[in-house]
């Protein structure tokens, strides 16, 4: 078997919190269970809800996939150049600021890693080795490159979710706005310094994050289930609330959007992909977080534009149900 590959999942986990997505921890748990995956770290950020309260959902999903060793560092609250959206204050001050139906263990926030120095650590300690998944805003990312400008040639690459390209003509246009993927409009200053960095990167955007690809794992399977154990209680738990709170109305079931980043990650053959350039909106007062093809510019990324969604929503079902 080939070596692991090694992985930072940088992302935005809302466990058991109403209102929240149900993919991160999704996507934890299948960065976890995947054999072809090395998990080294995760990395929490705002989005479904604030990163701190992330990195106690984090530590919940790894302490029942029984992995609390791998670290979690908590990423800052705010995107790099503006002030949080007032949709997630609104969101934080509600609901999504605080734990749920699911016990979530404290952080002790003053001593916790933090996201960025943690990205620069860990891409010292394996140059050239680590990819980073990111799966919301990319906030800590531009972090770390601005704290260490020489890891952009350190890092293997990135495989983020995030933007929408306008090639599934009703889904991959905007989830936020009409144009804009909301991990991308929620810091589009970060995501542009990202796309701007020369570091090999794979989008897995909302054209393939879908119900047209099949990328939704049904609520009819849901109710199914029978856990057998911690994880799959865990897993079961984390859907049952997204379905009864969901977040987009697209599908009677859990649209597993990070999940896919993280299947890419493991399995770069699993879709088809197209080299392009594409750059972010940050100033466009009806357009702000808009991923735009840049004509005539060499390409800066691979985008999935196809993938059989249902098969990758049954394998990595599996994969969780069985490894973990
Ligand atoms: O637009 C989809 C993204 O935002 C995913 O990362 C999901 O977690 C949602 O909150
Ligand atoms: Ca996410």
């Amino acid at each position: 078997m080939t070596t692991p590959r090694k992985i930072i999942l940088d992302t935005d986990p809302g466990v058991g919190i109403p209102g929240t997505d149900a993919d991160d921890p999704i996507a934890l748990l299948l960065a976890l269970a995947d054999p072809r995956l090395d998990l080294l770290g995760v990395t929490t950020t705002f989005g479904n809800c604030p990163p701190d309260l992330g990195a106690r959902g984090a530590r919940a999903v790894l302490e029942a996939a029984g992995r609390p060793e791998v670290p979690v560092a908590i990423g800052r609250a705010t995107p790099i150049a503006r002030e949080l959206p007032q949709l997630l204050r609104a969101a934080y001050a509600g609901d999504r600021g605080k734990s749920g139906r699911i016990p979530l263990p404290e952080v002790d926030v003053a001593t916790a890693r933090r996201a960025d120095e943690f990205i620069v650590e860990t891409v010292r300690a394996h140059p050239g080795d680590v990819t980073i998944v990111a799966v919301g805003p990319q906030t800590n990312i531009a972090g770390a490159l601005e704290l260490a400008p020489d890891i952009d040639d350190q890092i293997a690459s990135i495989v983020f979710m995030g933007g929408a390209l306008g090639i599934e003509p009703t889904y991959g246009r905007g989830n936020v706005t009409p144009v804009a993927e909301c991990n991308i409009w929620f810091d589009p200053e970060a995501a542009s310094r990202v796309f701007a960095a020369g570091i090999p990167l794979t989008m897995v955007s909302l054209d393939v994050t879908n119900p047209v690809t099949g990328l939704v794992l049904e609520a009819e399977t849901i109710r199914g289930w029978t856990p057998n154990s911690q994880a799959a209680t865990m897993l079961a738990d984390i859907c049952s609330t997204y379905l009864d709170n969901p977040m987009f109305e697209w599908a009677d079931g859990c649209v597993l959007y990070d999940p896919l980043a993280v299947a890419v990650a493991a399995d770069g053959s699993i879709g088809t992909f197209e080299e392009m350039a594409i750059g972010v909106e940050t100033t466009g007062s009806l357009t702000t977080g808009q991923t735009v093809p840049i004509r005539g510019a060499a390409p800066n990324l691979r985008a999935c534009v196809d993938v059989d969604g249902r098969r990758v929503v049954d394998d990595l079902i599996q994969t969780i149900l069985t490894n973990l």
